[in-house]
């Protein structure tokens, strides 16, 4: 029988015939991870409407909360000062460098960590004096290490033609320069980042301790490590206390320096669900209470023998990024279309993707509607919008029924997603920063096309797209 509306099988084209299949749903009624929350939907931030927040500054947005800032910087240090008596935080800057975000962290106290000409001129601008910047990175052009130096800011070296560099300069402008190295060792808990710094265990580290003892233009006077990123082992941070402390030991005894600064880099893990992990965040994250104690128990012990001899303690520097900024943000995207794939899988496309939340190639986020779901939950994938395959914000999530037009609200976005976000297809959105008293400020304006071409150049052949005869 042929299809009468048709018209290529009433011209007598007939489709090739498929085998019909049978897909199974996962229906998400029950698995074996419990049953599917299906009461959960987040309709505020910070008591803002997310509805408010939508109207008044478009969508895809990022919401970044005031108080959340400075709570987790708060709990941060009350977890290392009651622990440890000399503690000092430095805010990462390519963590989040928006200004707002810095000067939260700076008005609580907080001194600056950058890795690059730009982060250390941004830290500068924002305001902050040289003398509480610390400059890491392993790319210090020589242009932004004689600022630097001059400003009195705190230089970890990464390598020995740094060291060279810093010497030369600092003997042109004949001054002496107190300078930090950068280690990097095993742990046993941890990949050795062996790249950034100096080896311990070949020596590497006390030949360039040795350096600089020697050198009339340098003071080795702080050691800084940064042993990776998302560490959820916290013994990671004991093993790297008492590598530290012996080595100072070691650089104190053979070369004569006098370490004043013991700075333990990032990464402790924020309550994020990074890929591949079973349990949720709440079960495999320590806590900071957790992170201090096995940072500061070995540095008292290795650092007492010291202090009965009237010297004074090392200062510990923190230089903690991801858990302090991701919970404090979210980003609120709306649905634009819901479809189905060929294998049978529902998805839906949503106006932010991977160019505007970038960790969501490593972190499975919370995803929330933000309304009540009426409907069975069904496994679905969540796409960007960027006509690029590999734009999946989720590959797998398991959501009721969505409209277009309805608004999820994707969580904690805080940490790398606004220094690395693409300017790729689309334009980066507005961010907004809601303080107490539920008010709200934009804080980055969404991009429009001057701001992309504002640095373009169009030679003079090329100013028409007609070619000229
Ligand atoms: C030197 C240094 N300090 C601090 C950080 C911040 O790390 P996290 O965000 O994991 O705490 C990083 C990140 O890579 C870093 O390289």
């Amino acid at each position: 029988m042929t299809d009468q509306s048709d018209p290529e099988a009433q011209a007598g084209k007939l489709k090739p015939w498929i085998k019909p299949s049978i897909v199974m749903h996962r229906s998400g009624l029950v698995n074996k991870f419990g049953a599917v929350r299906r009461d959960r939907w987040q309709t505020d931030i910070e008591e803002v409407p997310i509805g408010e927040l939508v109207h008044d500054f478009g969508s895809p947005l990022f919401v970044i909360s005031e108080s959340k800032l400075r709570d987790n910087l708060h709990r941060l240090m009350r977890a290392f000062t009651a622990r440890y008596p000399s503690v000092r935080y430095a805010w990462s800057y390519k963590t989040n460098y928006l200004g707002a975000v810095c000067n939260t962290f700076h008005q609580e106290g907080a001194w600056a960590e950058v890795v690059s000409a730009f982060e250390y001129e941004k830290a500068r601008a924002l305001g902050v004096p040289g003398e509480q910047i610390l400059f890491n990175g392993p790319h210090k052009p020589r242009a932004i290490l004689e600022r630097a130096i001059k400003e009195d800011a705190h230089i970890h070296i990464d390598h020995l033609d740094e060291l060279y560099l810093i010497e030369t300069i600092a003997k042109e402008t004949g001054k002496v320069v107190d300078v930090t190295i950068r280690l990097n060792f095993e742990t046993g808990y941890t990949e050795n980042w062996g790249r950034f710094g100096f080896n311990v265990e070949s020596g590497q580290a006390i030949d360039a301790a040795w350096r600089i003892a020697r050198s009339e233009q340098l003071r080795l006077t702080g050691l800084h490590s940064h042993i990776g990123t998302f560490v959820l082992d916290q013994r990671a941070y004991g093993a790297q206390a008492r590598i530290m402390c012996a080595f100072l030991q070691e650089a104190e005894d053979k070369t004569g320096c006098e370490i004043e600064t013991l700075d333990f880099g990032g990464g402790f893990a924020s309550h994020n669900a990074l890929q591949g992990i079973y349990l949720p965040p709440e079960q495999v994250v320590p806590s900071f209470d957790q992170y201090a104690e096995a940072i500061c128990t070995p540095l008292i012990e290795a650092t007492y023998e010291r202090s009965a001899r009237g010297r004074p303690l090392p200062i510990l520097i923190l230089e903690t990024g991801r858990a302090v900024v991701d919970d404090a943000e979210s980003l609120v995207t709306t649905v634009v279309a819901n479809k189905r794939l060929p294998d049978g899988r529902r998805c839906v496309v949503a106006d932010a993707g991977v160019n505007t939340l970038f960790t969501a190639f490593w972190y499975n986020h919370q995803v929330l509607p933000t309304r009540e779901l009426i409907g069975t939950p069904e496994e679905t994938v969540i796409y960007g919008p960027l006509c690029m395959n590999i734009d999946v914000v989720r590959s797998s999530i398991l959501l009721a029924p969505l409209k277009a037009g309805d608004t999820l609200v994707i969580s904690p976005v805080g940490a790398y997603n606004n220094t690395q976000w693409l300017q790729f297809i689309e334009y980066r959105p507005n961010v907004v920063m809601v303080h107490p008293g539920k008010e709200v400020s934009l804080v980055r304006s969404a991009e429009k096309l001057d701001s992309i071409t504002a640095h373009e150049h169009l030679p003079k052949h090329l100013s028409s797209p007609v070619k000229s005869k």
